[in-house]
């Protein structure tokens, strides 16, 4: 893809910045996900190889707006898709598609029923990062996972059916922290794939943004923290675009889609970030969606 830098630069380097998050969230003695790979992912990297990957290393802890909340929103999101996923295959889905996987190691955690098959698309070299860690690690899937390099802006449902997909087969779908960073145009695109690559009884789950951010929440630490400690600036990857509303566009395509913030969450496993109410709040405008085709 033009301008692909794999996990170094650019939104791959986003990647990074959720695979610390998941391994912060590792070693919490109260963890909402375990992901025993993500640390590994961080130190591989030039661009994350002093990263924190535990709250111990953080000098604020849990107080830090960076690798305190926000890694546990992270965290929180996981568990939440994690669930989400293996619901749809104990209800007998055997297809499931990473869209924008990033490091997302879930073929090699979850355990899945016999039958599964895991695709994968990303960027061709984060993708290929992400192989050479885990064969470093000796890794083995527990599901079979294929994994496809491919921009997401463009034409990619060609390549995912030639690499084994079923359009016929009910399929669980995820774009976990992937729409943020698509252009609207994009987006309405990917949304309209999924759908016409849908047979009955398949679902996606998504995370985005309603609308953009005001200017007050521009100024959120978590902003200022990724562009400073992490150098990712968020906004920027965010672009200005007025977001579509794929859950509206999902309804109207004869879906069913509950929407809801992390703070539902949150109450549901009793930890996870609270609402800042007293301050402008980078968190407050993501939302998880969740689609099923009946
Ligand atoms: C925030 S990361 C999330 C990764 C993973 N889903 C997770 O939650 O750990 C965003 C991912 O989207 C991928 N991505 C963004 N735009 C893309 C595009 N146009 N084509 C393919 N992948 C893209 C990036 O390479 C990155 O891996």
């Amino acid at each position: 893809m033009a301008g692909n830098t794999g996990v170094e630069e650019g939104v791959g380097r986003t990647a990074l910045m959720v695979a610390a998050a998941r391994a912060i969230e590792t070693h919490r003695h109260d963890a909402l996900a375990r992901d025993g790979y993500a640390e590994h992912f961080v130190r591989a990297a030039r661009a994350s190889a002093d990263w924190p990957v535990r709250l111990q290393q953080v000098p604020d802890g849990d107080a830090d707006p960076f690798w305190g909340r926000f890694a546990r929103y992270f965290g929180l999101r996981t568990r939440v898709l994690d669930d989400f996923l293996l619901r749809q295959v104990r209800a007998g889905t055997r297809q499931v598609v990473l869209l924008g996987a990033g490091l997302d190691t879930r073929a090699y955690r979850l355990d899945w029923p016999h039958g599964c098959t895991v695709f994968e698309i990303d960027q061709e070299d984060v993708l290929a990062f992400k192989d050479r860690v885990l064969d470093g690690l000796s890794a083995v899937p527990k599901a079979e996972r294929i994994t496809i390099g491919a921009d997401l802006r463009l034409e990619w449902a060609r390549e995912l059916i030639d690499a084994g997909f079923d359009p016929a087969a009910p399929t669980a779908w995820l774009a976990e922290g992937l729409l943020l960073y698509l252009p609207h145009a994009a987006e309405r695109a990917l949304i309209e794939a999924v759908d016409g690559l849908s047979a009955a009884g398949s679902a996606l789950a998504y995370e985005v943004k309603l609308g953009t951010e005001s200017a007050a929440v521009r100024e959120s630490p978590i902003y200022s923290a990724a562009r400073r400690r992490i150098g990712v600036d968020l906004l920027v990857l965010f672009g200005g675009e007025p977001r579509p509303d794929s859950a509206g566009d999902l309804t109207a395509r004869g879906w069913s889609t509950s929407v809801h913030t992390a703070f539902d969450f949150t109450r549901r496993h009793g930890r996870g970030p609270h609402p800042e109410p007293e301050r402008p709040d980078a968190l407050a405008a993501n939302r998880w969606v969740f689609a099923s085709r009946p």
